[in-house]
């Protein structure tokens, strides 16, 4: 079996961040989230991957490498436009041959096996095997309609779902899947769909499982799924100090903090992750933060938040909460008058000012 990753997409809906940085690269208690679903899959015994990627190539191969880390070979498969899942797996087609696969979607977070997963794929061999699990909001998602235990319609960001059982972004197929994308025109939405080509299967009377799974699984494409996901990682953080702790600061809980950050006079509360070569003075990090390499945080508050690398945070007025912070932003205070709020932000900011 071989994997397919898909790095490509535009990911306008985690903007800004997404100008200047792939989705699947955003960290997820400072880890890219790609990395969480190559380990599983890596973990299942499969040593051959291939990722698409789109215009964020380079950096996704640059970050991603050749997949020696994992023992694993990595070929990266360029996608020409963002033309939909299927559009993907076409692309991919002379990599996956006539393979059997699985395929992730590279900002999809899994924190568990796929291991039984591909064995139960490989001693029943259905065309497909698909992921669901109850969500809040299913029109948000591709959701699946079922009877009797089997899926009988598939149906991608429905206006009406007919269930709350959406997909997760973890398939299985075999070769089959390969003809039901070539008989597939563009969806209303100008995409090649997966759930369409699926649907493909279901109509042609092939067995397509569903397994329903809980908790394991989280989608990062929007900030609030992204603070989320974190949330999730980090209630498995192991707590290690590898920087300076002076006398004056307290660790309290699970928290994590890389070599040659320094905490001074603070209180940090896990679960918490600090990145190596960061600064926390007179401040307060508190639950599910993840503050990444090199960033400083003085006389501030701050939780339930991501913090890209090299930001300075300093004297912030108010406690920062529920917030991802991209790379190399500053956020502070200038004290005198006038009184005013400076903002320099780019496209697509949103800032919130309390009350
Ligand atoms: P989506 O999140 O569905 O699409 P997107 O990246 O375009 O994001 P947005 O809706 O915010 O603009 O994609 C799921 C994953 O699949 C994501 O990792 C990007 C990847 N992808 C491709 O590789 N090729 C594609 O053609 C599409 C649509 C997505």
């Amino acid at each position: 079996m071989k994997a397919l990753i898909l790095a490509g997409g535009t990911g306008s809906r985690l903007r800004p961040i997404t100008f200047s940085m792939a989705k699947q690269l955003v960290p997820v208690a400072n880890k890219p989230v790609i990395e969480y679903g190559i380990e599983s899959i890596a973990a299942a015994g499969i040593e051959d991957f291939g990722i698409i990627v789109g215009d964020t190539a380079a950096a996704v191969q640059a970050a991603v490498g050749d997949g020696s880390r994992w023992d694993i070979r990595i070929s990266y498969i360029p996608q020409p436009a963002p033309l939909g899942l299927a559009h993907a797996v076409q692309t991919a087609h002379p990599f996956l041959g006539e393979d059997d696969f699985i395929m992730y979607l590279g900002d999809n977070l899994i924190k568990s096996s796929v291991s039984g997963l591909v064995a139960e794929f490989e001693a029943h061999r259905p065309a497909a095997t698909i992921l669901l699990t109850p969500v809040p909001n299913p029109e948000s998602f591709g959701v699946a309609e079922m009877a009797d235990g089997r899926v009988t319609r598939l149906e991608e960001k429905p206006a009406h779902p007919r269930s709350n059982l959406a997909l997760v972004g973890v398939y299985l197929f075999d070769r089959r899947i390969h003809d039901s994308i070539a008989k597939l025109s563009p969806s209303a939405r100008g995409e090649y769909e997966i759930t369409d080509a699926i649907q493909g299967l279901i109509d042609a009377g092939l067995t397509v499982r569903s397994h329903i799974v809980e908790g394991w699984w989280k989608d990062t494409g929007t900030v609030e799924a992204m603070l989320e996901a974190n949330r999730l990682i980090l209630e498995d953080v192991e707590p290690l100090i590898e920087g300076d702790v002076d006398a004056e600061s307290r660790i309290e809980g699970r928290v994590k903090i890389g070599a040659g950050a320094r905490i001074e006079r603070s209180l940090i509360r896990g679960p918490a992750i600090i990145g190596p070569g960061c600064e926390v003075v007179d401040s307060f990090v508190g639950p599910f933060t993840a503050i990444d390499a090199r960033t400083h945080v003085r006389s501030s508050e701050i939780e339930y938040s991501i913090v890209l690398s090299d930001c300075e945070i300093d004297r912030a007025p108010a406690r920062i909460a529920g917030s991802l912070i991209g790379r190399d932003v500053r956020v502070g205070r200038s004290l005198g008058v006038p009184r005013a709020l400076r903002l320099v932000l780019g496209d697509s900011s949103s800032v919130n000012l309390g009350d």
